[in-house]
């Protein structure tokens, strides 16, 4: 078992339900071959210093998983024996901190926390074993942090190099009520693929993340452009050079032009202000134009481009008369002012759906935390061809 910045292994880069071959092609695009495409994760094969790269540039991504060592455990005492043949001492030192987080799908272990408790107690022991006294360990991002994956019999020991969850890309500082994780905004625009140079509109944009995502993919700014803190930093053997060198990168790949409009808007003062904000924390103030109005009159350049709303999905009883109208109203406005784009509504709710009254030529399954959702594509033609329900 060698531990360096420059081995190679296993890399699991977990992302949201149903986004994958997304985050897959973000990957490829990185210069990577993909191994393996599970529903919310992928399999690469690459070095810790890959690691820096993909936690900084991947916009789907969760979190970036570097395989440190696998075995085999049926139970708790045998995960306990199978932590404690690993030399811990190549990762941290006994005045260090780490923590641990874990999946576990094991018919001994009804309680996720126990596969923490027993990894935390071998590696711990390791150290009293040598020097009768342990590194601290706690829930906190700091130290070393471990995921570790069992499934049955088969246990999977990974450096999380993320530390805090890439579905914050660091510039929400005010999220509003119902925001979508930055993370899947981002897969959402992916979905669409969308051209990156015509206009981008976002009626009932909220804290505004659609818009902020696509004005990021618009200049190619990467999310390590913003997101500061990652996990990769505080393990031995690691160089401030690499991160420094990457930020360059990054930072050189951005575009200062903007090929065509992102255009936010919502009826909301609250919502306006605070996704001004958040874009200002994005360094993309200047590149979004924002609208207070209600989302019929969101201003629509005449060059065709997207236009992607998110509405409510309804979660009061009381509340599915009024959003029934808005979802016929967001029909009426496709037809009538949009003639030429390619609508999308992202909705977790498809008996609203079917109010827009027009047929979808795709529905792109998501899931926004544990609610099934779909992205609805309407093809919004110039011209007479049928395309009412
Ligand atoms: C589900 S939230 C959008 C969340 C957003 N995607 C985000 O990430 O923050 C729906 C938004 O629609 C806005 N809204 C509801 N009815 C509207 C209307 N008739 N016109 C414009 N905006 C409206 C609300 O103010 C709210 O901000």
């Amino acid at each position: 078992m060698s531990f360096s910045f420059n081995h190679s292994s296993s890399v699991f880069i977990t992302c949201p339900f149903k986004t994958s071959t997304l985050c897959a092609a973000e990957v490829e695009k990185l210069g990577y071959k993909v191994d393996q495409i599970k529903d919310n994760a992928i399999t690469i094969q690459a070095t810790l210093k890959d690691c820096i790269k993909l936690n900084m540039n991947l916009r789907t991504a969760s979190k970036v998983l570097w395989l440190l060592f696998e075995g085999k455990a049926s139970n708790a005492e045998e995960l306990y024996r199978l932590v404690q043949t690993y030399d811990w001492e190549l990762l941290m030192t006994v005045d260090g901190y780490f923590s641990i987080q874990s999946f576990t799908q094991n018919s001994t272990i009804n309680n996720t926390l126990f596969t923490n408790l027993k990894v935390k107690d071998a590696i711990a022991d390791f150290f009293i074993k040598k020097y009768n006294k342990r590194p601290d360990s706690g829930p906190e991002n700091r130290g070393l942090q471990l995921y570790i994956y069992w499934i049955a019999d088969q246990v999977r020991i990974y450096i999380d190099t993320s530390g805090d969850t890439l579905a914050r890309h660091g510039y929400r500082k005010i999220p509003l009520k119902a925001p979508l994780q930055e993370n899947l905004a981002a897969a959402i625009i992916l979905a669409t693929n969308w051209d990156l140079k015509s206009p981008f509109i976002n009626p009932m944009c909220g804290s505004g993340t659609l818009a902020i995502e696509a004005a990021m993919m618009m200049t190619n700014r990467v999310p390590g452009l913003i997101k500061k803190d990652y996990a990769f930093q505080r393990l031995k053997g690691y160089s401030d050079e690499w991160y420094r060198d990457e930020q360059i990168a990054c930072r050189m790949a951005v575009s200062h032009d903007v090929l065509s409009p992102v255009i936010a808007s919502d009826l909301s003062a609250d919502a306006i202000r605070s996704a001004k904000i958040n874009a200002s924390l994005a360094g993309l103030d200047t590149k979004i134009k924002f609208q207070q109005c209600p989302f019929e009159e969101t201003m629509i350049p005449e060059e065709k481009g997207i236009i992607i709303i998110n509405p409510p999905y309804g979660e009061r009883i009381g509340e599915e008369q009024d959003l029934k109208l808005l979802y016929k109203k967001i029909g009426d406005f496709f037809k009538t002012r949009c003639k030429g784009y390619k609508g999308y509504v992202f909705t977790g709710n498809p008996e609203l759906a079917k109010y827009i009254g027009l047929k979808p030529s795709k529905k792109i399954p998501f899931f926004n935390a544990k609610i099934e959702c779909r992205l609805l594509a309407f093809d919004i033609y110039e011209g007479s061809k049928k395309q009412f329900t």
